[in-house]
Order: C-alpha cells, then structure tokens, then sequence
C-alpha cells in the first residue's frame, strides 16, 4: 500500500475565513504536502473569477489541500482536472451516481453543478512550489431555498433524496485523490479519462474569458488542460474561463 499522502494530517475549524487562505499560510511556513483544512462554515469563500462561494454553514465539503507536485508550472493544469476527476470517482463509487464534468473544473449532476474547485499555485523560479486545491461540494441542503442558482446548481440531497455522511464522502475523496495523484506523480497526465467524463465535446459553447465572449464548438481538451474551441476553420486554446452550452 503506497504511502498516504491526502489527509496525512487534517485540520478542522468551526469557522474560517476561507480553507484555501490557512493552507496558503501553512504552505508559506513550509508545511508538507497533504495537509487537508476543512470548515464548517467560511465566512469568506471563495470561487473562481472572483465569485464568493456560499453554503449553509456544516452542510457540504469545503476543504483545502496543500500538494507540491513534482511538476513543471505548465502541468498544474493536471491537478485541476485530477481533483475534477476524485470528486467523479467518488460520486459514482460511494453514492452511484453518474457525475459528469465541465471544463475547467466544475462536477455536474444533471447537467447542474455540485461542486466547484478553486486551484491556487506558487510558482517560484521556474518550478511549481504549492499548490492549492479547495473543493466545495454541495452535499446536504437544497437549491430549493436559492431561486436564483436552482436552475443551474444542485445538491446531493437534491439529487439522492437524503443526507449523506459527509465523514464517510470526504474519507472516499481523499482516497481517490491519493490513487489519482500517485499518477500525477509518475509523470501520467489524466486528459484520457477526464475527457471521457467531459459532458460538452462536440457542442456548441460560448466562453466568457477576461470580459471577451466567444463562441465555436467545444472541439478537445488538450494535455495541459486547455479547450480547444473550434471557430469555423480557425481554433482557440482556452486556458481559463467559463463555458456555457448554447442549447
Ligand atoms: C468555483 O466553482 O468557483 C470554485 C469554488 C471553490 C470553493 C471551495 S470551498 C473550499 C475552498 N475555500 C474557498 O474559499 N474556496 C474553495
């Protein structure tokens, strides 16, 4: 059994500001890779392209992980679509669910999203020192009580019917994280599978990236993480942004 690195030490708090600002402040202070902080309730989460991220307090997963990947800065990438890919794995394996994925990081149920993953790195010189993964996923609550995100975001009580055991979730993810990562580290990139769960290949997308919208058809997702977005005979490779499927 290889050596657990996920979760070698776990740090839970009441109430934080944000997971991912304690574990950049442990990583700063030279803490080893695995260190997971989670909250019941952050006061100021986070989401990407400067969105807050908002749950009711001791309901979900919000959690951060210190990694420092043996990897070159243009390969973190792999960790986004590895952290996209344990919360599918454990989705379907613990719950039997069928998750699907939208590009860059976000784990569908539904077609709606039930968990988001905010990645943060520290690259200095040339090589990648941390990085951050914080993982929110929307486990025991509904949508029901939010109108304005019901038609685009989901819960697994939403989806099940039930609560869940968020300990037994959260122990399924770190597990999977470590199978995952030990490939990462092996200097495997994980496109193949996370391609695969990809639910908008072949669709036509519009992409809002640094206030620009664009629009093609979501063609691939190459080894590095980005989209390539086909424009009649020209292609775009996206390295951020956020995808809408043009129904
Ligand atoms: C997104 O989809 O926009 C990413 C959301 C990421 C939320 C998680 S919850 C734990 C961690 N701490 C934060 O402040 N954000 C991430």
């Amino acid at each position: 059994m290889p050596e657990q690195i996920f979760g070698r030490k776990i740090l839970r708090f009441d109430q934080v500001q944000s997971t991912n600002d304690l574990v950049r402040d442990a990583a700063e202070q030279g803490e080893a890779e695995g260190l997971v902080i989670a909250a019941q309730e952050q006061l100021a989460g986070r989401g990407r392209m400067g969105r807050r991220w908002i749950v009711p307090r001791g309901t979900s997963l919000q959690c951060s992980i210190l990694l420092r990947p043996p990897l070159a800065p243009q390969h973190a990438s792999r960790l986004i679509q590895m952290a996209a890919l344990a919360v599918a794995r454990t989705l379907e394996r613990e719950l039997h669910l069928q998750p699907t994925l939208k590009w860059p990081n976000d784990v569908l149920l539904d077609g709606k999203k039930v968990c988001g993953i905010l990645t943060e790195s520290s690259i200095v010189g040339e090589t990648l020192a941390y990085v951050i993964l914080g993982i929110g996923l929307n486990v025991n609550y509904t949508m029901r009580a939010y109108p304005e995100l019901a038609p685009f975001a989901t819960t697994l009580q939403d989806v099940l019917g039930y609560a869940v055991e968020l300990s037994r979730l959260e122990r399924a993810l770190l597990h999977e994280s470590d199978a995952l990562y030990a490939r990462i580290c092996n200097g495997e990139s994980l496109v193949e599978e996370y391609r695969a769960r990809l639910a908008m290949l072949g669709q036509p997308i519009r992409v809002l990236e640094r206030g620009e919208i664009l629009q093609g058809i979501a063609e691939d997702v190459d080894a590095d993480g980005a989209l390539i977005l086909k424009q009649d005979d020209t292609r775009v490779k996206l390295l951020a942004g956020d995808v809408t499927i043009i129904k």
